[in-house]
């Protein structure tokens, strides 16, 4: 069963996506707002039988219905208003996660747990040290939406199809993120040989700032994240070994143990696998401290 803890409008729509995607046919919206999670299960439920697809989701405001989980999102907290960086939610969100953590362990303690409330970097971390999980089973989801934009800038620059092209996002989920022209292809054909280095700098610019202006256009970030959120799933569930940028605890990859960041790795039915380490360089190196300093500097205020 899929528990998604956090049913406002980006857990409803990573239930939503997740059920579309078929990964699991139970699916479970846990909320403390009574009432909530059972009407937005209910209206899910409406559209999937529009839909002829058979995934059960059932909402609720009892942490104990989530016992037998085998995945568990956490959404759980406050988003980002217009002007706010991520950081800015960490005193409001830190409490909430560790708390939902607590119900974690004590009703699903075999579920891998899939982090996603802002500050993203630091809620892993506080996951993985409130629940006492083998780092494997901490897969948090940042880059996988950083990575989504992206690709979108490289489609629009080059007109290439999406699904040409293979890119990397890495470090941390906020201001220092690693966009990597260097590891991003369009149908094997290096970034740096299609775009000019002036462009990739743009876009690696854009990607940083986008969803800021899409908050400050919309006043949330939904279906982006919300997707992003069931591909992180459905590899699990589906076992896919398929290499994507999660946030999971480092145990020395990239020099660093005791911090969790943005990292490439396989993800598989036991989570994260496999940590890959690239070979940085110089200058890829130094956004990626800086954003293991930003997530260290978070965990030490709080
Ligand atoms: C974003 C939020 C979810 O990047 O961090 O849209």
């Amino acid at each position: 069963m899929l528990t998604i803890i956090g049913s406002g409008k980006v857990g409803g729509d990573a239930a939503l996506f997740s059920a579309l995607r078929k990964v699991d046919k139970d699916i479970l919206l846990l909320d403390v707002v009574n009432g909530l999670p059972q009407g937005e299960a209910m209206d899910l439920n409406h559209m999937l039988s529009e839909q002829g697809v058979d995934v059960h989701i059932r909402g609720s405001n009892d942490y104990a219905d989530m016992k037998g989980s085998d995945i568990v999102v956490v959404v759980a907290g406050s988003g980002r208003k217009p002007g706010m960086t991520r950081m800015d939610l960490l005193k409001i969100n830190a409490g909430i996660v560790k708390d939902v953590v607590e119900n974690i362990k004590k009703h699903a303690s075999n579920a891998i747990i899939v982090p996603v409330t802002n500050p993203l970097d630091p809620m892993v971390h506080i996951t993985y040290k409130t629940s006492g999980f083998e780092p494997s089973r901490i897969v948090g989801m940042g880059n996988m939406l950083d990575l989504s934009r992206f690709i979108q800038f490289i489609h629009e620059s080059t007109g290439h199809s999406r699904d040409s092209i293979r890119a990397l996002v890495i470090g941390e989920h906020g201001e220092n993120m690693l966009p990597l022209p260097r590891f991003s292809t369009v149908s094997g054909i290096p970034l740096a040989s299609i775009l000019p280095k002036e462009k990739l700098d743009q876009i690696v610019k854009d990607t940083r700032g986008v969803a800021a202006k899409v908050i400050e256009l919309k006043g949330a970030t939904v279906h982006a994240p919300g997707n992003a959120i069931s591909a992180i799933v459905e590899a699990i569930i589906k076992d896919r070994k398929k290499v994507i940028p999660v946030a999971t605890p480092l145990t020395g990859q990239y020099g660093h143990s005791d911090v969790s960041i943005g990292v490439p790795a396989v993800i598989g039915r036991k989570g994260v696998e496999k940590i890959i380490e690239l070979d940085l360089n110089s200058e890829e190196k130094e956004w990626f401290e800086k954003g293991v300093n930003s997530v260290k500097t978070a965990l030490a205020g709080i």
